[in-house]
């Protein structure tokens, strides 16, 4: 059995499904609407097989219980979800329980779809019956080892960790663009699932900010790539980012700081990018007002390996790998090419002591993703066949601790086991 993918971290390149209209202006405008929601909850990524049909399903997610598949919910009324009622519909979606009553593995993010609204819960079941095509195929059964595959204790986690419907709180003296963006993040977006660090029983420590303050500070890393935080913080969050680099970041997959990577690659192509620009506005004014969840102090540019590397005189192997291999791109400054190459100084994913992305992107390769307001394509190619995994090591640490960045040195052992787990 191939997996190809983790949970919720997958490559899809999809066309819309052709929308079926429904009769009269108002369903229409509904079923439009409803479209729209999906996009904010990127249903897509999830319900969508490699190579199959939109919304269809069948798509394999490793959780570490065993892997399961995600569910056809096109409107086909023998494998899909066309016979449900829409009370059925929202009772899935704000607190995870099917039609037959079974409770759904909260890899299907239901937590935060509890906070959508009325009104998009209406438009999304509307665009579910309407506006995408049904496709027949049967859904797959999970793989996961009895005693664990009893679907019962999940009752008792939903129980535990997302008790009642929770319906959307505003922020406390939040004004409407920062409610709108809280609405966005902490509901349908379901930002969280992978930006908020997660229990003993993989819960989210927190589903909004009111909860705490570890909400959005980071999750762990999924498929080799490290959710960094959303706060406003540095050392590893978006302090040094202006709300408008939020926005050209979520729109296009790319701003002067850095790049998306990994499954934030899905995330722009498939959800954020469709976002109106009022709604990134929004999504951004929040992002920007959720107070430091830990004490770092701010980002502070060091010259001092720009001028060695400038001199001729790399202080380390990893400085002169660096020269040698990255700097034609990234610089010696580390500050990369506008949004071409992105700047290594400063970069979020180098602030903290978890190199795991670093480390990733150099033995993978990767590629800024094209969406429709920057259809160009900038790659990095994968450096797993030309270093060693010391070198890979040496230029890891010295990216991680140059010109001001704040995260630490890694080892040799860290590099040799990311190559090995990670099937590529
Ligand atoms: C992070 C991945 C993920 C995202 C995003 C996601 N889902 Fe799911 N969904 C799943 C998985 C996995 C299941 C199956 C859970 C199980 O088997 O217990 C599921 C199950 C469902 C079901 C139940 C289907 C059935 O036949 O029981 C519905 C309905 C559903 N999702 C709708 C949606 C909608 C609508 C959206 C977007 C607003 C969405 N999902 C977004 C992963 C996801
Ligand atoms: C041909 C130009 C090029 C070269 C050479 C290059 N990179 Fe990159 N690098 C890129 C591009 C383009 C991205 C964005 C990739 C993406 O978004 O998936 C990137 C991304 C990164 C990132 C992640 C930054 C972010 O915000 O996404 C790191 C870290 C990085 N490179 C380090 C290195 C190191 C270390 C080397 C040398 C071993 C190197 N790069 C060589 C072009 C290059
Ligand atoms: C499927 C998991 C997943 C979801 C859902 C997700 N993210 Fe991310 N995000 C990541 C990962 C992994 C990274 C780190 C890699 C990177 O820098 O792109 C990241 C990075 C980011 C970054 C920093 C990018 C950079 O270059 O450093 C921002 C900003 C961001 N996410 C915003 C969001 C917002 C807003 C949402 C909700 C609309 C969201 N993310 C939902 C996985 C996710």
């Amino acid at each position: 059995m191939t997996v190809t993918r983790p949970w919720a971290a997958l490559l899809l390149f999809l066309a819309i499904p052709a929308t079926a209209l429904a009769d009269g202006d108002s369903d229409r405008a509904l079923v439009a609407k409803g479209e729209y929601v999906a996009r904010t909850g990127d249903c897509l990524t999830c319900h969508t097989a490699k190579d199959g049909k939109p919304y269809a399903g069948g798509l394999p997610m490793q959780t570490p219980i065993g892997i399961i598949y995600s569910k056809n919910i096109t409107p086909d009324k023998e494998t899909g979800i066309g016979d449900w009622t829409y009370d059925t519909f929202a009772r899935l979606m704000r607190t995870g329980i099917d039609d037959e009553g079974h409770s759904s593995y909260p890899a299907m993010p239901y937590p935060s779809f509890s906070r959508i609204g009325d009104d998009d819960l209406a438009a999304l079941y509307a665009y579910f019956q309407h506006g995408v095509d049904p496709v027949r195929q049967a859904n797959r059964k999970s793989e996961i080892p009895w005693p664990l595959s009893v679907r019962w204790p999940l009752g008792v986690w939903r129980w535990a960790f997302a008790p009642a419907v929770q319906p959307f709180q505003p922020p406390p003296q939040a004004d409407a663009r920062i409610a709108r963006g809280a609405y966005l993040v902490e509901g349908p977006g379901h930002c969280g699932a992978c930006h908020t660090p997660r229990g003993l029983a993989l819960q989210e420590e927190a589903l909004s900010d009111a909860e705490g303050s570890d909400y959005l500070s980071g999750g762990s890393a999924i498929d080799g790539w490290v959710p960094v935080s959303l706060r406003d913080e540095y050392g590893g969050g978006l302090a040094g980012w202006s709300a408008s680099d939020i926005v050209a970041l979520l729109k296009t997959g790319r701003n002067t700081h850095g790049a998306t990577l990994g499954g934030m690659n899905d995330v722009v192509v498939h959800s954020t990018q469709y976002f109106t620009d009022e709604d990134l506005v929004s999504v951004a004014a929040y992002l920007k007002s959720l107070a430091p969840n830990k004490d770092s102090p701010p980002f502070r540019y060091d010259d001092t390996a720009a001028k060695a590397l400038f001199n001729g005189t790399p202080p380390t192997k990893g400085a002169q790998i660096y020269v040698d291999r990255c700097g034609g791109c990234h610089r010696t400054d580390g500050k990369g090419a506008g949004s071409v190459f992105p700047s290594l100084a400063g970069n979020p994913i180098l602030q903290t002591a978890d190199a795991t992305s670093a480390i990733n992107i150099v033995l993978a390769g990767g590629a800024v993703p094209a969406t429709a307001t920057s259809p160009s394509v900038f790659t990095m190619a994968p450096y797993a066949d030309v270093l060693t995994d010391q070198e890979i090591a040496d230029v890891v640490s010295f990216i991680q601790t140059s010109w001001g960045n704040t995260g630490t040195a890694t080892t040799r052992e860290k590099v040799t086991s990311l190559r090995n787990t990670k099937a590529r």
